[in-house]
């Protein structure tokens, strides 16, 4: 007789089913898979048995009303704030010393949970590898790292886990609300499935065959769960199933007018505590010293090539000495007055008692800067999207949209005012390409101050784009390929047309931190 869990009173289930496992957990939007799957952690932690959970909407802090759970990341309810130089500390820590661990990915960007969940999982990897006890890693919204018929390194990794973990101890729980999007070897490979209400024909033709029955039976009995039901399938047992509610707070849970108030929470130890905060210590200063040489190397090659830039000049300087040239003065437009101008008419729309003059946008089109044409487009006119306004909806998004948007903007208002200007800039001018020259003609600085300090953050975030080309830089809004990357995973919940109203809010935003 092995050690009850006590999730369902319609089923029988111990402690050891649970070992190695890879546990599917599917349905639509607020089916209860959350709660289905915190109910499941609850078990697992009141027999002390270890876990992570990767957490993207910041759901499951509230099991520290009753469980000593570590919640690092970033989010809401995070103890300590940490990025992927301390996920291998972190991952040792919770295997060796047996710290039950919630890595709360919700105010990270893409870019920076892939890169957590690399090292984090790797780290797991290869520590189940040398202990070989039992552990589970619960993973949310698993369609976004293992989605069906794409390849990354981060699928290997976690189907790895899902499908070959077993012999390591190693067992997932995999959650997921595109039950058609989920990497169909691991949920084929899945021991055990939690089947929630589905809608959807893709959805429902995943569950037809995963379950034993005929299509229309299927159809019968799944569109019938209500939340909380599911169907239970493992092996030759088939059952519906009312999963109990979560005796923790569910941070994700559907709104209500009810006054909600965030319970106590337990601390892990503090010693626990320190011993992150002295690895991210350590990190740190390891990355300053790797930024500073990396700086220090830039600027050694920046030195060189001012050196041989000087000697040529010195060398032309030189011949010159010996000759007369006399040339008529060309008439250069005046790029900083223009440019100055341009930037003043669209501050003051049709201001006046301005000492610059002020052209109109038809009258400068075109201005040669260094020899080089710039299209001196009109924001108005290029803009490739709709204001706000004349969208014609009126439905408001989600919160958890609304508080992604706010988060993006924060961290972008951080950047410095440089790279805010660049951005601002590049955004704002949509969908053309410009040159570091353009650039800085319109935001009024050196082209060296881009060249020597681009807005690496933008860069890396994927707001922006920047190629070489003829030899130069450019740069160019990505702000479409952003926002469906960093609030697909919001669909079905919003429609594709909200990914457009989400562009045209952050467009705007963007554009007026640039001002600021
Ligand atoms: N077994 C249950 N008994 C009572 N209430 C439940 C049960 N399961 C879920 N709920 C409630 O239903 C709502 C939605 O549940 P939950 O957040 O678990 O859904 P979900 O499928 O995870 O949704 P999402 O896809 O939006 O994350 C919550 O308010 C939750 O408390
Ligand atoms: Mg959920």
């Amino acid at each position: 007789m092995g050690i009850p869990l006590s999730i369902s009173s319609d089923l029988d289930l111990e402690l050891e089913d649970i070992i190695g496992q890879c546990i599917g957990i599917l349905g639509i939007r607020g089916s209860g898979k959350s709660n289905t799957a915190g109910v499941i952690f609850e078990e697992l932690l009141r027999n002390n048995y270890p876990l992570s959970i990767i957490d993207i909407d910041g759901e499951y802090f509230g099991l520290k009303e009753k469980y000593e759970v570590l919640v690092v990341g970033r989010g809401e309810g995070v103890e300590i704030e940490v990025d992927e130089n301390c996920a291998q500390e972190i991952a040792q820590i919770s295997m060796e010393k047996n710290v039950p661990v919630v890595v709360d990915l919700s105010g990270f960007l893409s870019e920076e949970r892939t890169a957590f969940l690399r090292e984090y999982l790797d780290a797991l990897w290869n520590l189940a590898g040398k202990l070989r006890h039992p552990y589970i890693i619960g993973i949310e919204e698993a369609h976004e790292f293992i989605p069906q018929g794409v390849k990354t390194e981060l699928k290997e990794l976690i189907a790895r886990i899902a499908l070959r973990g077993r012999k390591r101890g190693l067992g997932a729980i995999v959650i997921s609300q595109r039950s058609a999007k989920v990497d169909k070897d691991v949920l084929s490979q899945a021991g055990m499935l939690f089947l929630h209400r589905v809608v959807h024909e893709v959805d429902m033709r995943v569950y037809s065959e995963l379950l034993p029955w005929r299509k229309a039976e299927t159809k019968e009995i799944i569109t019938a769960l209500s939340t909380g039901e599911c169907v239970y399938l493992n092996g030759d047992t088939v059952i519906p199933i009312y999963v109990r509610e979560r005796e923790t707070f569910h941070a994700g849970f559907t709104p209500s007018l009810e006054v909600v108030v965030t319970p106590e929470l337990k601390q892990v130890s503090q010693a626990i505590i320190e011993a992150i905060e002295h690895a991210k210590q350590g990190k740190g200063k390891k990355n300053r010293i790797d930024q500073l040489e990396e700086q220090l190397v830039h600027l050694e090659s920046e030195a060189l090539k001012k050196d041989e830039t000087i000697a040529r000049l010195e060398g032309i300087a030189r011949t010159l000495g010996y000759i007369k040239v006399e040339v008529p003065q060309p008439v250069y437009p005046d790029v900083q007055n223009i440019s100055k101008a341009i930037v003043h008419s669209v501050e003051h729309p049709g201001g006046s008692g301005s000492h610059i003059p002020a052209p109109s946008y038809s009258s400068v089109r075109r201005v040669a800067v260094n020899g080089e044409h710039v299209s001196a487009a009109a924001p108005v006119g290029v803009i490739d999207i709709e204001p706000l306004e004349s969208s014609g909806q009126s439905t408001s998004l989600p919160d958890a949209v609304g508080r992604h948007i706010e988060r993006i903007v924060g961290r972008a208002a951080r950047g410095n005012i440089l790279h805010r200007k660049i951005l601002g800039f590049v955004i704002g001018h949509a969908p053309i390409s410009y040159s570091v020259d353009q650039i800085a003609a319109w935001i009024n600085c050196a082209r060296g101050v881009i060249d020597n300090d681009p807005p690496r953050d933008f860069l890396d975030a994927g707001l922006l784009v920047r190629e070489r080309r003829s030899g130069k830089m450019h740069y160019h809004s990505n702000l479409k390929a952003f926002v469906a990357r960093e609030f697909g995973l919001f669909q079905p919940d919003i429609a594709p047309s909200d990914l457009h109203r989400i562009k045209v809010m952050l467009h705007a935003r963007l554009v007026q931190l640039g001002e600021q």
